[in-house]
């Protein structure tokens, strides 16, 4: 699985607690981040280069792409041309919150090139569900949690003036959907107010990735390696800084950290 940097560690924890037995490869981006203010097409050769290294470099069966902006800019391309199942977080999540809500007021939240490319309202469009969605790009929310900021005076600020649409739109369910977010969900779930339930596409994700490997007799037998999966964590950047946030934004999983492009060549 791959993001831009640490938001797919919320798509990782939910597929290690689904799947404990699968080996996982992370590869965070963070040398290259952030997706969200890039244009598409610079986003599409990123997620192209690391799903091809994720299959080539590290043997992965199924790319799991733990990031809405490199699914909002390369899905249907890494689909085509990737030898393995692709997973991505747009679907599962409009999926999640097209049945969370009771008024049929929905929001999505997401970086500026999510937002802008309209991936949401077509996913949403396609579940069939007869809901009204509002949708807010949040420039800066992926900043905060990169350094390590997930709560503060600065962020509720900039919550506060980036949520107002949504609040003023009325919705009763926020999905969230860039995977930086839910490192900021306490901020956000209080700018928004207890009547909004906040929406992750995390689980879901996980619950699709088991779904298609099941379907195609790629899960690994239960009991076959009782230590459970092995983790393999990578970075395109500082590779410290990647072991101590990653750490203490996953847990104890997150133990060490390896460079991206330098010995990838040993499967898990
Ligand atoms: N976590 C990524 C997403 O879900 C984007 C973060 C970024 O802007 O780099 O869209």
């Amino acid at each position: 699985m791959f993001d831009s940097g640490f938001g797919g560690l919320t798509v990782a924890r939910a597929l290690i607690d689904l799947l404990p037995d699968e080996d996982l490869v992370y590869v965070g981006d963070t040398g290259r981040y952030p997706y969200g203010s890039k244009p598409l097409d610079d986003v599409r050769g990123y997620a192209r280069e690391l799903a091809w290294s994720l299959v080539d470099d590290y043997g992965a069966k199924a790319v799991v792409v733990a990031c809405n902006t490199a699914t909002a800019a390369g899905l249907d391309e890494l689909r085509a041309e990737l030898p393995v199942p692709v997973i991505d977080v747009i679907e599962p999540g409009a999926r999640s919150l097209v049945t969370t809500t009771r008024t049929g007021r929905v929001g999505v939240i997401g970086t500026v090139g999510t937002i802008s490319s309209g991936a949401y309202l077509h996913a949403v469009a396609r579940t069939g569900a007869p809901v009204h969605l509002a949708s807010a790009a949040c420039p800066g929310f992926v900043e905060f949690v990169e350094r390590g900021r997930t709560t503060g005076d600065e962020v509720t600020v900039l919550a506060e003036r980036l949520l107002a649409p949504l609040r003023d739109a009325g919705v009763d369910a926020l999905l969230l959907g860039c995977t930086h977010y839910p490192f900021l969900a306490r901020t956000i779930s209080d700018v928004m107010g207890p009547e909004v339930t906040l929406v992750s596409s995390a689980d879901e994700t996980a619950f699709a990735a088991h779904t298609v490997l099941n379907d195609l007799g790629l899960l690994r037998p239960p009991g076959e390696r009782p230590e459970g999966g092995r983790h393999r964590w990578v970075s395109s950047g500082d590779i410290e800084w990647f072991r101590m946030l990653g750490g203490r934004l996953l847990g104890p999983e997150l133990d060490t950290t390896e460079p991206w492009r330098d010995g990838g060549t040993v499967a898990p």
